[in-house]
């Protein structure tokens, strides 16, 4: 007996790579050697200490139980170190920090705490999809942000127009930027917090690569005068201690919209494995030495990728932080159409740019979340087609 979707699904906008996603799967069939620079899951192990600090919880009494709630009081506080450490002192364990099952499910999720039909979201564009999808389960209005290369990414606050602000509730940001690889300064930013306050908009700030820096450490969104009276930040461990299957990550700030995330995921989930927050906590207090060698890691493999590309004679950016690479596909291609030659032809799966988003069309995607001599390989054959 066929079922009908629920109409909120029907609102998401389409997947247009399932044709590559075919053609990809075909190659691997067939024993073709293909590299992926696709997804951003870092290919680098869990630090072991990390994953000890998990084998030892695992044996305490009482660790099996629900959570439930904000969860363990020495991970929301070694939370509140980390941003102490990183020049935001002050965040309070107990109201203004509350642990997620990654953050991506707290991103969708922000929407049904914060916005009702009818209000509209500022959104960037191209940018992570779930902050669109949120929006659209929750009935907000979804207004996209575009983010251009001439201005460094950053969106253009005051080119939106009035009747949208009006109407406006939410203003997400994140930096460093997913896909773009772009970073925002702290004049961005308290551009951002003034321009929040005077239209009484809520930024929610998604940080999940600040640690994924190489020339300078990223501006911390919530070192900022004011941050925490207009957002909150959504963190991750996903990316930096190479943790994306462990599900845990976190929202700071604001007090208010911290209780309002907290009491709808308390109707939803019953929060993160208590011993997953013990090895989150050993990752936070010990892990800056670690991160340190992650980045040296991610650093050389964008040297080694960025050098082969512009050598190959594409107009390509290194960027400061993120291990994702966004450049322009060549003059006269598309980004599906180059992105399908990549893997027809040389069998390396990168990312159209389209997928993000509109704005996104023209340019291609690259993960370096591969050893050095897959990337050296995807090089050599990219330069061979182009
Ligand atoms: C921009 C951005 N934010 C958030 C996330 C979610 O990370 P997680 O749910 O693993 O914490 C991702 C994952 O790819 C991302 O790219």
């Amino acid at each position: 007996m066929p079922f009908e979707r629920a109409a909120r699904l029907k609102l998401l906008p389409p997947y247009l790579f399932l044709e590559t996603d075919r053609k990809k799967r075909e190659l691997i069939r067939q024993g073709k050697d293909v590299i992926s620079l696709g997804v951003g899951d870092p290919d680098l192990p869990t630090p072991s200490f990390i994953a000890a600090a998990l084998s030892a919880a695992l044996t305490e009494p009482a660790i099996n139980k629900y959570p439930l709630d904000n969860g363990a009081e020495e991970f929301r506080t070694a939370i509140a170190r980390w941003y102490a450490r990183r020049g935001a002192p002050g965040i309070d364990p107990a109201t203004e920090i509350y642990p997620l099952i990654g953050s991506k499910e707290g991103i969708a999720h922000l929407p049904l705490a914060m916005v009702n039909p009818g209000d509209a979201v500022l959104i960037p564009d191209p940018g992570y999809p779930p902050m669109r999808s949120g929006t659209l389960f929750a009935g907000g209005i979804p207004y996209l942000l575009p983010l251009r290369r001439e201005r460094g990414f950053l969106p253009d606050l005051e080119a939106i127009d009035p009747q949208v602000l009006k109407l406006a509730k939410v203003l997400w940001l994140n930096y460093p930027n997913n896909p773009t690889g772009a970073v925002a300064t702290r004049e961005f930013y308290a551009a951002a917090i003034e321009f929040a306050r005077r239209h009484h908009l809520l930024i929610c700030h998604d940080a999940a690569y600040s640690e994924m820096w190489y020339e300078e450490p990223s501006v911390q969104f919530l070192s900022l005068p004011g941050a925490k009276e207009v957002g909150v930040e959504f963190h991750s461990l996903s990316k930096t201690y190479s943790m994306c299957g462990w599900r845990v990550g976190w929202v700071a700030g604001h007090p208010d919209v911290v209780a309002a995330l907290g009491d709808l995921k308390s109707n939803l989930d019953s929060g993160v494995f208590m011993a997953i927050q013990r090895a989150a906590t050993a990752a936070l207090e010990h892990g800056d030495a670690e991160i340190e060698r992650i980045r040296t890691v991610f650093r050389r493999r964008r040297d080694l990728f960025c050098a082969g590309l512009a050598k190959a004679g594409l107009d390509v950016t290194p960027p400061r932080a993120t291990f994702y690479v966004w450049t322009p596909v060549p003059k006269g291609s598309t980004s599906l159409a180059f992105c399908t030659r990549l893997l027809e032809e040389a069998h390396v799966v990168v990312t159209p740019g389209n997928g993000f988003g509109a704005p996104g069309e023209g340019f291609f995607r690259v993960s370096l979340t591969s050893p050095e001599e897959r990337i050296t390989a995807a090089v050599e054959r990219i330069r061979k087609i182009l």
